[in-house]
């Protein structure tokens, strides 16, 4: 159990296909507290930076240029374990598998367009919000329902 911020992008396809509320939605439904929020449009150097792991792959300048061909919505989402609670509601990457229920579940059905993407592990989030967030665009406050979402002893970090 741990206080944790993950980094959340919603993709081209997903701008278009107008899922920018639905997916804020679920998020605060759930219980996390959104800490940064911004519109960018991600150059190729910060899509090499971002998708490094992927740099031998086939796919790796077409999904460049596919995500910096327009702007995305980027968050940041903090809350106990929100790592692995963000990519539960996200769902498995090939949207046509992906559980009923979750985003990708809910409005996806490609392996490549999947809507949006959430970090992996510690390292990757921290890494992923300094690459779209300036320090000052990352917010920290008392959210006001954390006594209802959470039990005393889980207010941790
Ligand atoms: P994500 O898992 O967020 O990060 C890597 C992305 O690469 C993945 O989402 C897809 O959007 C994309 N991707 C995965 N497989 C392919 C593929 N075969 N061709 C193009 N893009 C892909």
């Amino acid at each position: 159990m741990k206080m944790q911020k993950t980094a959340v992008l919603v993709k081209p396809d997903g701008l278009q296909r107008g899922l920018i509320g639905e997916i804020i939605s679920r998020f605060e439904r759930k219980g996390l507290k959104l800490v940064g929020l911004k519109m960018v449009s991600m150059t190729d150097a910060m899509l090499s930076e971002w998708y490094a792991e992927h740099r031998a792959k086939s796919f790796f300048g077409e999904l460049k240029e596919f995500m910096g061909s327009m702007p995305i919505v980027a968050m940041a989402w903090e809350g106990v374990d929100a790592i692995p609670v963000v990519r539960k509601l996200v769902g498995t990457t090939l949207g046509r598998e992906a559980e009923a229920g979750s985003i990708r579940g809910d409005f996806g059905m490609s392996q490549q367009l999947n809507l949006i993407h959430a970090s992996s592990n510690e390292a990757d989030a921290k890494r992923e919000i300094d690459i779209v967030f300036n320090v000052d665009e990352l917010f920290e406050y008392s959210g006001a329902m954390e006594c209802v979402v959470y039990a005393e002893e889980e207010r941790v970090g």
